[in-house]
């Protein structure tokens, strides 16, 4: 594996190895045990789109590492003047030894990889979230202490996020069911490629349907960055997708609420939901510095 572009770039083992690790880097952070396993590594990090979590993350698990995280809005680089993302690459190459990349088109970070010679990780596109769903295995592993044979209910706009759950749970054989409005559907290829891996992926309009005896209840906000003009279309088209009690009394018992983050209390998941007894939110948001800090030493570190 040179880069993370897709979820589609990790194989089982490899996921497995990540969690590993970034658990061993969590204890590790616990204990205050210092690590420089990226002494003198840098990270260029490329942001065309807001970010709290990936951002910090990111660079806390740079230095935390003995390395350095460079943001660089995209305003405040050539790229917005103009210059194209092949020579942006290709440049940041030669000065950095990895290149994260949050864009709004999927092509933009496939384009990164094809020029980079260093490794490339997508922080989120239109198409995917990998390094989301790789904190969130991460969580689902801790509370569960599996990753297989678990029912995986995703409800609500089947998007980036989505499409990396599908792949995710393809890939380490979780059951996955998306429950989304007519027109909301994940990525039909995503889909297909998750089948084609040996994924169990059921979409369905009924969010009953998802959520009956789910393990983990999973929701992620109605407007997503880039989707802003369609607000009104999308809250009413998503009314009967959210996260609720109603829809957590079908879940399993002890069933785990997740969302990435940010999250719209009131739209796609309640406030007393967000807040309850089952949401494991904050972990999640927690986890991704660790599995962070795992991916960026397996794709960076001394090989
Ligand atoms: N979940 C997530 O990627 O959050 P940010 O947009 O804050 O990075
Ligand atoms: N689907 C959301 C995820 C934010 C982390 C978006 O793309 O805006």
């Amino acid at each position: 594996m040179k880069h993370l572009i897709s979820m589609a770039d990790l194989s089982d083992e490899v996921i497995h190895e990540l969690l590993d690790s970034a658990q061993d880097l969590k204890e590790k952070r616990a204990r205050d045990k210092v690590t420089e396993l990226l002494k003198n590594k840098s990270l260029a990090m490329i942001f065309e789109k807001p970010s709290t979590r990936t951002r910090v993350s990111f660079e806390v698990a740079m230095s935390d590492l003995g390395g350095h995280g460079l943001y660089l809005n995209y305003k405040d680089i050539q790229l917005d003047r103009g210059e194209p993302i092949s020579d942006t690459a290709a440049v940041l190459s030669r000065y950095v030894h990895g290149i994260a990349g949050r864009v709004n088109s999927h092509d933009t970070i496939k384009q990164m990889a094809k020029y980079s010679t260093v490794p490339v990780i997508n922080a989120l596109s239109d198409m995917e979230h990998p390094c989301q769903i790789l904190a969130d295995l991460l969580t689902i592993q801790e509370y569960k202490n599996r990753t297989k044979n678990l029912k995986f209910a995703w409800v609500g706009d089947g998007n980036n996020v989505c499409n990396s759950a599908i792949l995710g749970c393809a890939i380490v054989g979780m059951d996955i069911v998306v429950a989304c409005p007519e027109g909301y559907e994940p990525n039909s290829y995503i889909v297909e490629q998750g089948k084609k891996i040996g994924g169990n992926v059921t979409i369905t309009h009924d969010p009953a349907e998802a959520a009956e005896n789910a393990d983990i209840l999973y929701t992620d906000v109605w407007i997503s960055m880039g989707d802003e003009e369609e607000r009104e279309k999308r809250l009413n088209d998503l009314g009967g997708y959210q996260i609720n009690s109603n829809l957590v009394n079908l879940a399993k018992r002890d069933v785990i609420v997740m969302h990435c983050l940010p999250a719209h209390r009131g739209e796609e998941i309640t406030e007393d939901v967000l807040n309850g007894s089952h949401s494991v939110i904050f972990d999640q948001a927690e986890n991704r510095l660790h599995a962070q800090k795992a991916l960026i030493l397996k794709l960076m570190g001394q090989k």
